[in-house]
């Protein structure tokens, strides 16, 4: 039976799951979400729509990754012929002509002499891949003894042990026993009395970024491989780099002979305007880790972007030889790879890049109006990105921001993210100037309602 038969009432009897059990959702409170489920089962540009066909408008493009939109016709089609193709190309040892194809579409679009692509499939992967290729590097190099990683408190890294080591949020480390060993963190650039309702980057804060000074003085330089960051802290809540920062912390990196690592899983493919943050920045690290906007979600895929000297350094020895021992076997799927062509493509073609960088001083404004509602305690906008802090309900941290979410989806028609009593939006970049004043009236209404 064709399943447009199974269509009753305008819901296809395929779209409802008959038991929620067995599915145990990731970064989900499973139980609250079992008793009112948030079911979608079908998208559209900028709307999900729920299995009776509501419309939901997105307003954190998926999870930080559908950034033109979704079920984009070239994205759809090329996924459907790279299947009809070739279902599977291994790539050790063996390669298949789009995977050198869009590593070289990723290295153009990549900033200074980041030019060489390792492929894998998500961006915890992409970040367990570029603190691997860090230590490495240093050992390749002769610097052996540079074992340290130094990631940021509040930073956010995907969920490998590499990532949670050098990521910052309390919950996602507790209860994950000691990690890595060797991993400092530099102190948080979020600083509310100095720097509450910025938008873009804070004048204040700069400074922070001395503090790798503080930890080189403590281990001594000889013992660190590499310093990791997100230009934007995404997951914890929107904390914009301060203005300066990131250039400083290339400075003190330069100094010591450490790497500096950028996490753009979320800021790459133009949340912030740019094909990179590195570029909004004016700052070249030596390795970007990037994963989502590259295939508009439509394929799981992330990847390591080098900088030249860093590939060549693994470059010798017997030709026959492996250079690096390290790799997955869906590096470089060639659906991924499908998608990835034609979302870079469609990126290029509809300028979503420049659309981004345009809309976001209305965007921030736009956020920014919801100041004085009740319980507001800061706000933080970049890019198309924007942040509200609430105020937690006494002795329930949480609590409200779960609220707002459920709210939001039931009440309200759209989707963002929580984080604590956070609420973030981060919506697809193709958003149109009367689509921001939608989601924002509705943010506004789920707040007053929360109150
Ligand atoms: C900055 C950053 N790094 C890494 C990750 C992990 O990516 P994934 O969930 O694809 O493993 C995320 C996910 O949100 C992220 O925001």
């Amino acid at each position: 039976m064709a399943l447009d038969d199974l269509v009753t009432d305008g819901v296809r009897a395929d779209s409802v799951p008959n038991d929620l059990e067995a599915f145990w959702m990731p970064f989900t409170s499973n139980r609250s979400f079992k008793k009112r489920p948030r079911l979608v089962s079908r998208a559209k540009d900028m709307h999900y729509y729920t299995p009776e066909g509501r419309p939901i408008l997105d307003g954190c493009a998926g999870l930080w990754c559908v950034n033109p939109g979704h079920n984009r016709e070239p994205i759809v089609e090329a996924i459907r012929a790279g299947a009809a193709e070739m279902d599977f190309g291994p790539t050790f040892q063996y390669g298949h002509p789009s995977a050198f194809r869009l590593a070289t579409k990723i290295a153009d679009l990549a900033p200074g002499d980041l030019d060489h692509v390792f492929f894998c499939n998500s961006g915890s992967e992409a970040v367990d891949t570029a603190l691997k290729i860090a230590l490495a590097y240093q050992q390749t190099i002769g610097q052996g003894t540079r074992t340290r990683l130094i990631g940021r408190e509040r930073g956010y890294h995907g969920v490998g042990f590499g990532g949670i080591s050098v990521g910052g949020m309390v919950a996602n480390r507790r209860t994950f026993g000691t990690m890595l060993a060797g991993v400092d963190h530099l102190r948080t650039t979020y600083d509310r009395e100095n720097q509450a309702f910025s938008k873009g980057e804070p004048e204040y804060g700069a400074h922070f970024a001395d503090e790798l000074e503080r930890i080189v003085g403590l281990h001594d330089a000889s013992t660190i491989a590499a310093v990791i960051v997100e230009p934007m802290g995404g997951s914890t809540g929107v904390l914009p780099a301060p203005k300066g920062y990131l250039k400083r912390l290339r400075e003190i990196c330069d100094k010591y002979g450490i790497l500096l690592i950028f996490d753009e899983v979320i800021t790459g493919y133009g949340r912030l305007g740019y094909a990179f943050a590195a570029e909004r920045y004016g700052v070249i690290p030596d390795m970007i880790c990037f994963a989502k906007g590259i295939t508009a979600g439509a394929v799981p895929m992330g990847g390591v972007i080098a900088r030249k000297p860093i590939h060549d350094a693994f470059m010798k020895g017997p030709e026959h030889m492996v250079e690096l021992f390290h790799g997955y076997t869906y590096s470089a799927h060639p659906l991924a790879c499908a998608a990835g062509l034609a979302t870079l493509d469609l990126y290029a073609k509809e300028n979503t890049f420049t659309h981004a960088l345009a809309l976001e001083p209305f965007f921030a404004d736009a956020v920014m109006s919801l100041k004085d509602k009740p319980g507001v305690l800061d706000i933080r906008t970049v890019g198309i990105t924007g942040a509200v802090d609430l105020a937690p309900r006494a002795g329930s941290p949480g609590l409200r921001g779960y609220e707002a979410l459920e709210k939001a989806f039931h009440e309200e028609g759209f989707m963002m993210r929580i984080a604590g009593d956070t609420l973030v939006i981060t919506p697809p970049l193709i958003i149109s100037k009367d689509q921001v004043g939608e989601l924002v009236e509705k943010l506004g209404r789920v707040i007053e309602k929360t109150a």
